[in-house]
């Protein structure tokens, strides 16, 4: 992409020289601004550096080098001063300037100058952006949820993100167990170390046990090389143990052991290996029940159930399907770069009552099908998957607010739907209800007003 750069100087002789200099060597675009106020209002244009003159009509050059640290801190702007001038130029650099140069210029030496701070600003916007994904990826922020049953699990999630205490996740296949272990691991205290997950379900016995303790070259038929285990390269982070449920005896024995003692051999080996690990579980299986029926050890439950945490599945927890729906709907549109802008009345009421058994993970699947196949702007019936149409309700009456308009819903309505919800479980706290769906505050204030919503409609009124 094309880089933009702002030159702004009251003498155009000094600006056309840069312009065309900057503009021939690098093909970057170029905005010449005499004066600093109108630079200033091209800012949200995003320019990659600054050229600025120290000595302008109207705001001087250090008082526009702090307006554009305050918009950007990371902008990189080079002073350009007069010889009478130097004093102001090196002082500029306390306010964050990248480099001052004394006219007449020698674009020789800006020239490395320019295409430094470049560089340097591309690299730190990119750190920024990392930075971001991974802290958006697995913050709360992005489970999204209004319900009154998932509170109760956030409270006791935020319990367990400082210590290390054993945790149980249970839940049906598709609530989000994953979800919230990752949660959990990246918003505690070995957040900077690893999370790894290893699945006791889909790996064959044989393996799972050098999967989880590593082996040593030569300690079975085809162990050609050594190899880590899980256990070793968790060290310092998380293991999480899914479908922990169906772990054979053997092993329960063995995982008891790491947990006891905190260490333990490679398979066919001797030497001790140490190993600080957190260890999350999750299951879809009763595993109090697992123990009566004696294909669980009490002992390894009891130490892994520490600290359990239920799951509800989506069919208890109604509030979320409308809230969920219209999370995916935004973000599918955005990943398949479609426009599709609400349901249809009779397709959301479907979803709505639907059973969902597949919980979240089949609402995510059915609402991106639902895109792909869709040829209007608005998921009607036809677009639904076969069996939701038959869920029993079908084409009973259709009742509640939502529902109560003969027109299509919009995405809005929507919104606006689930930021009544979320204002009834946050008590009316409309920071929290937004960052819940992960809306913009300004969306949600918009909204409110737009659809005369208030904050205060619960018990606890916001001040009013
Ligand atoms: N509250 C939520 N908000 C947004 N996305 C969610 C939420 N809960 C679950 N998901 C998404 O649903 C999918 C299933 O979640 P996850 O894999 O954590 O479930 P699980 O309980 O581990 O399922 P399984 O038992 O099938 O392994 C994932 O893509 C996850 O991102
Ligand atoms: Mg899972």
């Amino acid at each position: 992409m094309s880089k933009l750069v702002y030159i702004v100087d009251d003498e155009p002789s000094i600006s056309k020289l840069l312009s065309y200099w900057v503009r021939d060597k690098w093909k970057y675009n170029i905005g010449i601004f005499t004066n600093a106020e109108n630079m200033l209002a091209q800012l949200q244009d995003k320019p990659d550096l600054v050229l600025l003159d120290i000595m302008l009509p109207g705001i001087d050059g250090i008082e526009t080098l702090k307006r554009i640290k305050q918009f950007d801190e990371n902008l990189p702007v080079i002073m350009l001063s007069a010889q009478g001038n130097i004093e102001v130029a090196v002082e500029s650099l306390k306010f964050g300037a990248y480099d001052y140069f004394p006219k007449p210029i020698e674009v020789q030496r800006l020239e490395p100058a320019i295409i430094n701070a470049i560089k340097n600003y591309d690299l730190m916007r990119e750190l920024e952006n990392l930075r971001e994904n991974v802290k958006h990826e697995y913050s709360f922020d992005n489970i999204i949820s209004a319900d009154n049953k998932m509170q109760e699990v956030f409270k006791y999630v935020n319990k367990v993100l400082n210590n290390d205490i054993t945790v149980v996740i249970y839940g049906e296949s598709g609530t989000g167990k994953e979800l919230i272990a990752r949660a959990i691991h990246y918003n505690g205290k070995r957040k900077d170390k690893q999370f790894i997950v290893i699945n006791c379900a889909s790996i064959p016995r044989e393996l799972l046990e050098s999967e989880l303790f590593g082996h040593e070259r030569g300690s079975f038929t085809g162990a050609h090389q050594r190899k880590i285990g899980k256990f070793e390269l968790a060290n310092g982070g998380t293991l999480f143990l899914d479908e922990v449920g169906e772990l054979e005896m053997m092993l329960q024995a063995k995982i008891l052991r790491v947990i006891q003692e905190k260490e333990f051999e490679r398979v066919g080996g001797t030497e001790l290996i140490k190993s600080d690990v957190r260890i999350i579980s999750a299951t879809n299986r009763d595993l109090k029940a697992a123990v009566e029926n004696k294909e669980f050890r009490e002992d390894l439950y009891y130490r892994l159930n520490s600290f359990p945490i239920y799951i509800p599945p989506l069919r208890h927890r109604k509030g979320d399907i409308i809230v969920l729906a219209q999370y995916f709907l935004d973000t599918f549109n955005k990943k398949l770069d479609k426009k599709i802008k609400g349901f249809s009345k009779r397709a959301l009421k479907l979803i709505y009552d639907y059973s969902w058994p597949g919980n979240i993970r089949e609402m995510e699947n059915t609402i991106e099908r639902c895109l792909i196949l869709s040829e209007n702007d608005v998921i009607d019936v036809v677009d639904l998957p076969p069996h939701l149409k038959t869920s029993e309700s079908y084409g009973s009456e259709i009742t509640g607010s939502l529902f109560s308009d003969d027109n299509i819903i919009p995405i809005e309505k929507l919104k606006a739907e689930a930021i009544k919800h979320a204002l009834k479980v946050t008590k009316g706290n409309i920071v929290e209800a937004a960052k819940k769906l992960q809306l913009g505050r300004a969306t949600v204030y918009r909204l409110m007003e737009k659809h005369n919503i208030e904050a205060s409609t619960t018990e606890k009124s916001n001040g009013k």
